[in-house]
Order: C-alpha cells, then sequence, then structure tokens
C-alpha cells in the first residue's frame, strides 16, 4: 500500500480520536454555538482545501494538457492566483449583507449553497461532452468566490456574538473553531487529494462537495434549535419590512444579485494582470474608507478601536505574504532542497503541507490553555503584543531553515527534514499566535453595526497578502534555473530570499510593531 493512503487511514483515526477528547474536555466551559460553528467551518474548510489541493494540478494535467508545459503552468498559476485573491475579497460583500440585510444565519446558508453548487459543478465536467469546458469551469470557481464571501467572514463574526466583548473565553474559543478550520483542512489535503489524484479528478471535487453539504445540513438543522440561542436572525430594520434593495425584499435582491455576480466573477478570473491592480485599488479604498469612519466616529473610543484594526491590518498582510509560500516555494524548496528519504521511501514534496495543519490541531489547544492559564495569572499578553509574538516566530521559522541551508546542508546541496519540520512547527505557532486572536479581535474593536464589514476588511489583507506571496515566491525562480540546476546552486538563492524577506522584513515588522504596542493598547481602551 503507498504511503499516502497510508497517511491518509492514519489521518483519519487520529481525527475520529482527537475531536471527541476537544469537545470533552470544552464542553463545560463553552457554548453549544461553538461546536455547532466549529463542524460547520470544519466541513466547509474541508470543501474548500479539497477542491484547492486538486485544482492547480487539475489545470496543468487536464484543462491545459494541450498547451505546452511552462505555458500550462503560468496559466494555471494566473488563475489560480485571481482565484484565492477574489476568495478574499468578496468576504466584505458578505460581510455588510450580513450586517445590513439577512443576517449571519441566513446569509451562511445562502454562502454554503452556492459553494456546495461549485463543488459539483466542477464533478460534473466529468460528463464526457463537459470535459475541458471553460465557461462552465469558471462558473464554478465563482459559486464557490461568491459562496465563501457570504459563509466565511459571517461564520467568525456569529461566534463572536456568543461571547461578552472583554469575555476572557473569547480568545480560547476561537482557537478552538481555528482548529475546526485546521482538521477541515488536514482531512481534506490527504483525503480530497488521494481520490483525485489517485481515482478520479471528478469524485474528488464531489467529495468538496459532499463535505461543504455536510456542514450546510448541519448548520440548519442547529439552526432550528436553540443551540444558536435565537441570535444570528435580520436586522430589524429588515423584518420591520423598512429596508428594501431596488424596490425588492432584500432576501430577494441578495439572491438575484449574487447570481448575476457569477458571470462577472467568471470574467475576472480571466483577467489576471488586471485583477492584480483591482485587488490594491479595492483594498486601499476600503482602507481609507475604515479611516473616514473611524476619524469621522463621534465617539472617539470608537473610532480608535478602529485605527488599531487598521494599523494591524498591514502586519497581518506581512505575515501571510511569507507564511504563505508553504503553498508556493516552500513546496518547491521541499522538492529540489530537502532530503526526503525516509527509511529508503520518498516522501513527496506536497505532503509536507499538512504538517501545518497538523501542528495546529495539536497545539491549538495549547494555545487555548495559554491564554486562559495567563489571563487568571493576570500575565496575558495584549492583542498586539500576540501580532509581535507571531510576527517573532515566523521570522525564528525561517532563521532555521536558512540556518540550515547554511551549515547543515549535505555537500549536493539537501537539508534535513528536521529543518524543514522545525520550521513549520514555528510557523504554525507564529499563525496559532495571530490568526485566531485576530478574528476574536476584529469582533471585540469593531462597532456591533459594522462587525461583518470590518471582518470582510479584514480578509481583504489575506487577498493582498496572497498576491504579494507570490511575487515574492517568484524572487526564488530565475530565468538561469532549470530542471538541470544543481541543488548546490538553488539552496542558496532560497537561503537568501528567505533570509532577506523571511528573516529580516519580517523581524523588523515585529520590532516595529513592539515598538506601536504601547499606542495601540491606548487606542483599544481597555479591550485586552
Ligand atoms: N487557514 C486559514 C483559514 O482557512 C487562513 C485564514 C486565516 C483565512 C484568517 C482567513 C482568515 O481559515
Amino acid at each position: 500500500m503507498d504511503i499516502a493512503l497510508w497517511l491518509l487511514i492514519i489521518g483519519w483515526i487520529f481525527v475520529l480520536l482527537w475531536v471527541p477528547f476537544i469537545i470533552y474536555t470544552n464542553k463545560k466551559s463553552h457554548p453549544k454555538a461553538l461546536f455547532v460553528l466549529f463542524f460547520a467551518e470544519m466541513w466547509e474548510r474541508f470543501s474548500y482545501y479539497g477542491m484547492r489541493a486538486l485544482l492547480v494540478l487539475y489545470m496543468t494535467k487536464v484543462l491545459f494538457i494541450d498547451l505546452a508545459q511552462n505555458v500550462a503552468e503560468s496559466q494555471a498559476y494566473g488563475i489560480y492566483g485571481s482565484y484565492t485573491a477574489m476568495v478574499y475579497l468578496f468576504p466584505v460583500i458578505g460581510g455588510l449583507v450580513a450586517d445590513r440585510l439577512l443576517g449571519f444565519k441566513k446569509t451562511i446558508i445562502w454562502g454554503g449553497i452556492l459553494m456546495a453548487l461549485g463543488h459539483f459543478t466542477l464533478a460534473l465536467q466529468g460528463i464526457e461532452n463537459l470535459e475541458g469546458n471553460m465557461p462552465f469551469f469558471f462558473a464554478a470557481l465563482s459559486l464557490i468566490i461568491v459562496g465563501n464571501g457570504f459563509f466565511k467572514p459571517n461564520i467568525s463574526s456569529f461566534l463572536g456574538t456568543f461571547y461578552e466583548t472583554d469575555d476572557p473565553r473569547k480568545d480560547g474559543a476561537f482557537s478552538i473553531f481555528y482548529m475546526g478550520v485546521n482538521i477541515g483542512s488536514f482531512l481534506a489535503t490527504l483525503t480530497c487529494g488521494y481520490v483525485g489524484q489517485e481515482i478520479n479528478w471528478h469524485y474528488g471535487f464531489g467529495l468538496a462537495g459532499i463535505g461543504m453539504m455536510l456542514g450546510l445540513i448541519m448548520f440548519y438543522l442547529a439552526s432550528k434549535t436553540n443551540m444558536l440561542q435565537g441570535k444570528g436572525g435580520e436586522p430589524e430594520e429588515v423584518t420591520a419590512g423598512d429596508r428594501k434593495l431596488f424596490g425588492m425584499k432584500p432576501t430577494i435582491a441578495v439572491y438575484a444579485l449574487s447570481l448575476l455576480a457569477i458571470p462577472v466573477c467568471a470574467f475576472m478570473l480571466d483577467l489576471s494582470d488586471f485583477m492584480a491592480g483591482a485587488l490594491i485599488v479595492i483594498s486601499l479604498g476600503i482602507i481609507a474608507y475604515l479611516i473616514f469612519q473611524a476619524v469621522t466616529n463621534k465617539n472617539k473610543v470608537e473610532g480608535q478601536r478602529i485605527l488599531v484594526v487598521v494599523v494591524l491590518f498591514f502586519f497581518h498582510a506581512v505575515f501571510w505574504a511569507l507564511f504563505e509560500q508553504a503553498g508556493g516555494s516552500l513546496t518547491i524548496f521541499a522538492d529540489k532542497n530537502v532530503d526526503r528519504l525516509v527509511g529508503g521511501t520518498e516522501i513527496p514534496a506536497s505532503l509536507f503541507q499538512s504538517l501545518n495543519p497538523f501542528f495546529i490541531m495539536v497545539l491549538a489547544p495549547v494555545f487555548s490553555w495559554l491564554w486562559i492559564t495567563l489571563n487568571k495569572a493576570g500575565k496575558e499578553p495584549s492583542t498586539p503584543m500576540k501580532f509581535v509574538l507571531g510576527l517573532a516566530q515566523l521570522a525564528l521559522g525561517f532563521a532555521v531553515i536558512v540556518l540550515g541551508a547554511k551549515f547543515f546542508a549535505s555537500g549536493d546541496g539537501l537539508v534535513p527534514i528536521v529543518f524543514l519540520a522545525l520550521m513549520y512547527m514555528l510557523h504554525t505557532m507564529g499563525e496559532l499566535s495571530l490568526s485566531p486572536i485576530g478574528l476574536s479581535m476584529v469582533t471585540k474593536l469593531s462597532p456591533a453595526k459594522i462587525v461583518g464589514f470590518v471582518m470582510g476588511a479584514w480578509f481583504l489583507s489575506i487577498a493582498l497578502a496572497n498576491k504579494m506571496a507570490g511575487l515574492i515566491g517568484t524572487l526564488t525562480t530565475s530565468e538561469a534555473v532549470d530542471d538541470n540546476t544543481p541543488a548546490a546552486v538553488t539552496l542558496g538563492i532560497y537561503s537568501n530570499t528567505y533570509f532577506i524577506w523571511g528573516v529580516c522584513v519580517v523581524g523588523g515588522a515585529a520590532l516595529l510593531l513592539l515598538v506601536l504596542v504601547p499606542l495601540l493598547r491606548k487606542w483599544m481602551h481597555g479591550i485586552h
């Protein structure tokens, strides 16, 4: 039996033991809603990452099979980049819709339906006459983009509503929730990746769709009980019938407009360069709008709290731009420059991507416990300080790989596996110090009326970061390097890039933020 199948089986067994354990140990201290949202998000992420694991491979090996390899790859990366960027751009709209029109529950359910439709559309491409049909393919991706925009930010914001603003359990709850995210992505990479590549692409995509359906059904059933405490309904103005959109009931208008958005997105997916520019313009516009909101806010405290989100937006983007090397340059690095032989078998480079969700599963409860314990002792670091820690650990992770490359590589340029594993562990610890805390912070610092919108803006920093990640990744490629370049040469290129960007830039950002911590704490006005 091959190693991928073994890992798949072991992975599932591990999760089936781990999840009940986590629920059992946290059941008493958290509301039931946490677990409802945990599972809904786990299956949504299963679908998202399961499909993502296959996407680039499917394009290069099936859709663009007739093109020359380098042309096929660059086309695939272009579409992939625009796709992920739009995935994190649409949450701005999704957040607004939940705040103003539909409320969390309806918006989340509508998003889930669209996403499931998207995955099944990809699966349907398996039908003979549809294989390779580009408009159909783009429509599928667009359904996922729009659906994700409704689903993803709102499930995080919704979670925030089950805790008082300064509830000490809040960061812990987001750490547990974040574990759901990563259990989903861990299982997805192993399962959909295996089924899609070894059995049939379309079964892999179909599996992603089934995952989404499971999450959706679960969420829907739970929303009919009192597990969600009757929260997440439509805003008052809407239920009172005062709000109209284009003369229609808001619900109908949103459904209709989102269907109209599908062909528009599909068209944009084809314009990769345009997207990069548009993304920057839109992001700056939205940030400017947030600053405007902050400065003109009659309530000075509220205004300054929004400014804290704006400042951290940029540090968040720096973090993800380097962190996201994982799916790109770090995987190619693992392929070329890591000694992947274990007990006589070579581990495929892509499998290293499951190390991150694996470490999250194991370490999230530790972090969740750590914050609560430190809090009780009155020593919990503030949110901006946790961001400093996150950036510092990311930089440290890159330092480990640079040291491994400089001092421990074999004569033919191969770095021992333990350096890569250690780096991923540090990156993951950095992610846990910053990412769930960031989500939690947005729900604390934004005025209740615009929390969905601010959460959407927060995701935008990830959209920007994904584009930047691609640009940093291309620094490790050059025309002079091809398949025959000796590993000892590529090793130098990688370690230089990681030293400059990973160690110096990220480390520098950590120091800069450290200096800003006192000011940010003041602007947070008592929120931790
Ligand atoms: N792995 C995380 C997730 O899928 C990445 C992320 C963090 C995305 C924060 C959005 C916001 O949820």
